[in-house]
């Protein structure tokens, strides 16, 4: 018994201290990450700062857990006769090491394909939804003011020996039996409370994330856009379908959109829409709505993937190929870039003319044989599947040929230039 090296308590207990700072850090940022309204913050350049930061704090979280392993058989050995403590820190470990490995493939989602993203960010939302409402639970109901003042004292984390844990335990019975037992005590009383308000304010959150997060399986619309129906845009006539866009050649697509905007969602009418390719083309041209929906349509059936992890699979998109357009404009032999400009007045993104020219890229007006909603970048967004959404300008409508390049809205702010998606 008198093996053991001295300083054991203080190790856990500031291993315990670190790590209640650090996931307390990780909670906060996580959930500004996971907030859209935090997408606009000064002017979008709060969120890389963000992710950095959560990224820094994510590392030195697996640090901990490392610096832990070492002490793990004796912590567990400590706890022996604890069932609550120990079934604590399995829970607590299950969160840590899930939350970690979700967060390398997050962090690193360029070497991963995009499956992998995709569940990571369900383990890490999952996580996130069932394991912070516990740790604030743990974290409340163990804080001193909680306990009777006589347990006040008693250090959890100090260096025990198999007398003092007896005694503790001892101590915990005695004052149970010599206590009337009220059918409620005080301090139960707080616990239930307390975990009674946490779970009313996290399930809410929790059901919405689960009905989106699900591939869509639970939502009512397909594809988990929102009903066309409730579109706030007014553009009038809508676009007919192509037979292959009405019916969804690849079944429909699989999955569910986010709403990420930087500004306030922008609405369109086709009486004053337009649609503009100038720069350094022969035949700068401009088209009202009507003319736009007249122009010949191609179908396409690709997936889209969001740098943030999630993904939509087999979306049936219908427009306009975007080398068409290039092509009909006439390119001056000076044309090195493409830029695209987003109907917001705040997004642009650049391709090169070889990535321009790919066949799959695409000046989308149709969805799964629907107009596409505001929300998610209608009445026409650009489409370029193979990579990551950042790319794909939402509200699209000013494309203007350059000859130097342009680094687009996410590019300044920190996103990678080079997009593409992992295959
Ligand atoms: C207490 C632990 C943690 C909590 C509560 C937490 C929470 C969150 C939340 C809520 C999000 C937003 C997800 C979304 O958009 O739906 C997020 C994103 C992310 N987390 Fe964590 N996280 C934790 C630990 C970690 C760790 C250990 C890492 C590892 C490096 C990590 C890396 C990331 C990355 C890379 C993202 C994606 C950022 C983005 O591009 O949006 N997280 N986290
Ligand atoms: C994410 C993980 C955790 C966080 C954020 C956390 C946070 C906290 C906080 C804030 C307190 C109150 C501290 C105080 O009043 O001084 C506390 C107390 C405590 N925690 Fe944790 N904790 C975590 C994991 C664990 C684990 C895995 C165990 C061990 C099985 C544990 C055991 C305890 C004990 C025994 C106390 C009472 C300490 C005392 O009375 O001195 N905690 N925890």
């Amino acid at each position: 018994m008198s093996k053991r090296k001295p300083g054991f308590g203080k190790q856990l207990a500031d291993l315990h201290r670190w790590n209640g700072w650090i996931v307390l850090i990780l909670t906060i940022s996580g959930l500004l990450l996971a907030w859209d309204v935090v997408r606009g913050w000064l002017n979008g350049e709060a969120r890389n700062p963000i992710k950095q930061l959560h990224i820094i704090l994510g590392v030195l979280s697996g640090v901990l857990i490392l610096l832990y392993v070492p002490l793990m058989k004796r912590h567990l050995k400590q706890i022996r006769q604890r069932p609550k403590q120990k079934g604590n820190l399995s829970f607590v470990m299950v969160l840590l090491v899930g939350w970690f490995l979700s967060g390398i493939v997050l962090w690193q989602i360029r070497r991963f394909p995009p499956e992998w993203a995709n569940g990571a960010l369900i383990v890490h939302d999952l996580l996130t939804w069932i394991g912070v409402p516990y740790i604030i639970y743990h974290s409340v109901t163990r804080i001193r003011w909680m306990k009777k003042p006589e347990r006040r004292s008693i250090k959890t984390f100090e260096d025990h020996t198999d007398n003092s844990i007896a005694s503790t335990v001892a101590a915990h019975s005695n004052r149970e039996f010599s206590e009337p037992t009220p059918w409620i005590n005080r301090k139960q009383f707080l616990k239930w409370s307390l975990g009674a308000a946490l779970a009313v304010a996290a399930a809410p959150s929790f059901f919405r994330w689960l009905t989106t997060s699900t591939g869509g399986a639970l939502t009512s619309t397909p594809g988990g856009m929102k009903d066309v129906s409730d579109n706030a845009n007014l553009m009038i006539p809508d676009p007919t379908p192509l037979p292959d866009s009405v019916n969804v050649v690849g079944g429909g697509a699989k999955g569910y959109f986010r709403v990420y905007t930087v500004t306030p969602l922008p609405t369109f009418d086709s009486k004053t829409w337009s649609f503009t390719i100038d720069g350094l083309v022969d035949k700068p041209s401009l088209w009202n709505w009507e003319q736009f929906i007249g122009m010949a349509r191609t179908v396409q059936v690709s997936d889209f993937h969001c740098v943030t992890g999630w993904s939509v699979y087999k979306n049936t998109w219908e427009g306009i190929p975007l080398s068409t357009l290039l092509r009909q404009a006439g390119l001056k032999s000076n044309a090195r870039f493409v830029k695209f400009y987003s109907g917001d007045e705040v997004y642009t993104d650049t391709l090169t003319l070889e990535q321009a020219n790919m066949d799959d890229v695409m000046v989308a007006v149709l969805h799964d044989g629907k107009p596409i909603h505001r929300d998610y970048g209608g009445p026409v967004r650009l489409i370029v599947p193979q990579m990551y959404a950042y790319k794909s300008v939402k509200w699209l409508d000013r494309i203007e040929l350059i000859d130097k390049d342009h680094i687009g809205y996410w590019e300044v702010r920190g996103y990678d230039t080079d997009a593409w998606v992992k295959t």
